[in-house]
């Protein structure tokens, strides 16, 4: 195909422009012409849809968010919906989409092709929670956002012998919690994959609190509950003069990692690759290290992203 589409859609993550840079570039290169489209599928279907040129995505690999801007937009659930998008694509001459995105991107990625339009989807949420992918554009960005948190926050709860409850992102996955967590050496990670007994993060505090530990960090997942709400049913196991951080949307900000950087340059290049020879209805991941592509309905009705729970049970035993 000779004409392409790019938008990005759901919440934004770092990382995201430096994939709409690959894709333009690296179509350019092959000779075909890009259309960058704003607002996710809110603007596909009114119409928002313009040429990118070389110069459109020059200094922008750097810059967290995206610069084509994201929306939530359940209409494009609705038939009615879809056949506009691809009303305007036709419209536009665009014979293929790359959509940047989470979970409901790739819905709206796999409804096209149902109705026989190709798109590719590329994996772009903090949350790391794609099938088909081991990682996402944004997540490693996210946890080393969340790290510098914890880093910083541990001074604190040292000084004043404090137990904080560090609420992360991760509607519905604990992947950031996880590793973030990890990687901070918290005392304890909640995620919603994993159960927990409350009773057993008080006595593990109190352990520490016996041994001499000053600080306890507790990295919530929001999947599971909220931070203030964890510490109320906390304080009924004892008084732990307990503090709560909610990082929120902080996490989903910055200048993407070099490593999400090059994630997006690869994805970004493979879709090309993939469109140029009218291919579309797939997915791009990274599985050990390979860049690879899956047939996107398969992938979102037959598999559920699971996180690497070997981090739960090594951090329990390195938290003691
Ligand atoms: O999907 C990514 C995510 O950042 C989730 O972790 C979070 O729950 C959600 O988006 C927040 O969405 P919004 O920015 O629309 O409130």
């Amino acid at each position: 195909m000779k004409r392409i589409g790019i938008l990005t859609s759901g919440g934004d993550a770092p990382g995201m422009n430096a994939a709409i840079r690959a894709v333009t570039r690296k179509a350019i290169y092959e000779g075909m012409e890009v259309y960058g489209i704003n607002y996710g599928f809110a603007g596909l279907v009114a119409g928002d849809i313009r040429r990118l040129d070389v110069a459109d995505v020059g200094d922008k690999i750097q810059r967290g968010g995206t610069f084509l801007y994201s929306a939530r937009y359940p209409e494009f659930a609705t038939v009615e919906g879809q056949l506009k998008g691809i009303e305007q694509l036709k419209k536009f001459g665009i014979e293929g989409l790359v959509v940047i995105g989470g979970d409901g991107s790739y819905h709206g990625a796999m409804a096209l092709t149902r109705h026989g339009f190709p798109a590719v989807g590329i994996p772009g949420t903090i949350d790391n929670d794609i099938p088909g992918t081991d990682y996402t554009i944004g997540f490693d960005t996210a946890i080393n956002t969340v790290l510098d948190a914890l880093d910083r926050i541990r001074d604190t709860a040292t000084s004043h012998v404090r137990t904080f409850v560090i609420e992360v992102m991760g509607r519905g996955a604990g992947d950031i919690a996880l590793w973030a967590g990890v990687a901070g050496g918290a005392d304890d990670i909640i995620i919603p994959e994993h159960d927990f007994d409350m009773e057993d993060v008080a006595k593990r505090i109190q352990a520490g609190r016996d041994r001499g530990k000053k600080h306890c960090l507790i990295v919530l997942a929001e999947g599971v509950m909220g931070g203030n709400e964890f510490a109320e049913k906390l304080a009924k196991y004892g008084d732990f003069h307990t503090r709560v951080s909610i990082l929120g949307h902080i996490v989903r900000g910055g200048s993407p990692s070099a490593r999400d950087r090059v994630l997006a340059s690869k994805f970004g290049g493979y879709a090309v690759d993939l469109l140029k020879e009218n291919k579309g209805g797939l997915c791009i991941g990274i599985e050990n290290e390979q860049i690879v592509a899956r047939d996107i309905i398969d992938t979102l009705e037959n598999n559920k992203h699971k996180p690497d729970l070997s981090l739960y049970q090594l951090n329990r035993e390195l938290s003691v």
